[in-house]
């Protein structure tokens, strides 16, 4: 999986991409992340990338040329073609979810443009970006931030990115539900005790109530998701009985 990512603050990804599991990604070669500063593409000797906006107001509004020239150097080595995602990171995106990560993973490739200042020369949003994504309903000072989420959650459906294929099966948001509670050692601590089913060995047990506990959360913060999971009968049943002990 390569992203490219186009932004005038490079230096940003420094930390996000050097550690953890998208770090040991990187070093394995099983991800790449080129970030390209878009400056170097500013058409003038003052190495311009933003301008006043037309019909006035406040804050400056990135300029198209440089964003056009990027993506056009990219295409003219093949790092991408016509049919890799443009994604352009802004607040006015569609938010971004599980499923488009998804999306983007199937890709293979993915260019990122982060958006800065008052915003972006609407050509780019028409022209240029194939999508436009936020990561939700709140300001950032820039795409950046944006770019390292959408990253680190696109990375971790690469096969082998992960561990193991179970650890993403029980992720929240993969099976469409909120994940189930966990616990390690030491079984009872400060009074707090492990549900005994977990340390029962009973495999079907606990994978029912694990099952069960996921729909119960989920049911209780955020009902939302239980609208559009795919329950079985046997779910619906769990969702329904009355709490019980561990
Ligand atoms: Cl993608 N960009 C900015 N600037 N703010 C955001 C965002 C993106 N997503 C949420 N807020």
């Amino acid at each position: 999986m390569k992203f490219h990512v186009l932004t005038l603050f490079p230096a940003m990804f420094d930390g996000p991409l050097a550690e953890g599991v998208v770090g040991r990604a990187i070093s394995s070669g099983l991800i790449s992340v080129e970030r390209h500063d878009f400056r170097e593409f500013a058409t003038d000797k003052h190495g311009s990338v933003d301008d006043y906006p037309f019909g006035g107001g406040p804050g400056m509004v990135l300029k198209p040329e440089p964003l056009f020239a990027a993506v056009d150097d990219l295409k003219g080595r093949d790092e991408i073609d016509d049919s890799t995602p443009i994604v352009l990171l802004t607040p006015q995106g569609r938010t971004f979810d599980q499923s488009v990560a998804e999306d983007l993973a199937a890709a293979g490739r993915v260019a990122l443009i982060c958006g800065r200042y008052e915003g972006v020369d609407e050509r780019v949003r028409t022209h240029l970006a194939t999508d436009e994504i936020s990561i939700g309903d709140y300001v950032l000072s820039g795409g950046e931030l944006a770019a390292m989420v959408v990253i680190d959650a696109v990375a971790r459906l690469v096969p082998g990115v992960v561990g193991s294929l179970g650890a993403i099966q029980d992720d929240s948001h993969t099976s469409g539900l909120l994940q189930f509670p966990q616990y390690t050692r030491p079984a009872s601590f400060r009074g707090m005790e492990t549900p005994e089913t977990l340390l029962s060995g009973d495999h079907a047990r606990i994978a029912e109530w694990r099952r069960r506990e996921a729909l119960r959360r989920t049911k209780a913060r955020r009902p939302d998701l239980l609208d559009s999971a795919d329950l079985s009968e046997k779910d619906r049943l769990l969702l329904d009985e009355p709490p019980q002990p561990g």
